[in-house]
């Protein structure tokens, strides 16, 4: 049996009241699916550090593309974490949402560079929604969130 309960970090960027913020919260609504075994922890990115990077067994990351990019919030996280957490966080296993309003790869390839600096595995396609995210949307984000848990809490990551 894996370590109970395995403890998701969820870091993110994007204004209060956003697009971000509701596909984060569809993302915990599917992390919570897991029950008591899923510990989640949800950190805006400029307050998030190295300790709760090297506590967790599983990682969701949420940014807004700004400017072909992911938000600075969240690179702000990547500048600040990378060395402390060389070589401690190989393998961990991560998946990532982003809301874009009309492309999303420069994001999405800017954080799958930089996750595979960290040695990091994404357990899943990343999700990226261009515009306000819409039932459909939201439902995949809940998916994504409850993909990355349900494989902790059974060990499979
Ligand atoms: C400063 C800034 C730059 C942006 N640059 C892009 C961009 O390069 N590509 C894109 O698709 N959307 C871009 N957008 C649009 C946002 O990605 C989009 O509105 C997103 O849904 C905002 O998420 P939020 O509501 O969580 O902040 C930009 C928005 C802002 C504020």
């Amino acid at each position: 049996m894996a370590e109970s309960p395995r403890r998701i970090l969820l870091v993110y960027g994007g204004h209060a009241g956003g697009r971000t913020e509701r596909l984060r919260a569809a993302v915990e609504a599917g992390v919570g699916e897991a029950g008591a075994e899923v510990a989640l922890t949800s950190r805006p990115a400029l307050a998030c550090g190295i300790e709760e990077l090297l506590d967790a067994h599983g990682l969701l990351l949420g940014t807004p593309e700004h400017f072909g990019y992911m938000s600075g919030a969240l690179k702000d996280f990547f500048d600040r974490t990378f060395y402390p957490a060389e070589g401690k966080t190989s393998g961990l296993p991560y998946a990532l949402f982003v809301s874009a309003g009309n492309d999303g790869t420069g994001t999405v390839r800017g954080v799958e560079r930089i996750a595979t600096g960290y040695g990091w595995n994404a357990v899943c396609p990343p999700l990226v929604v261009v515009g306000e995210p819409d039932s459909a949307a939201l439902a995949r984000a809940r998916e994504l969130g409850a993909t990355l848990a349900a494989g902790l809490a059974a060990g499979i990551f």
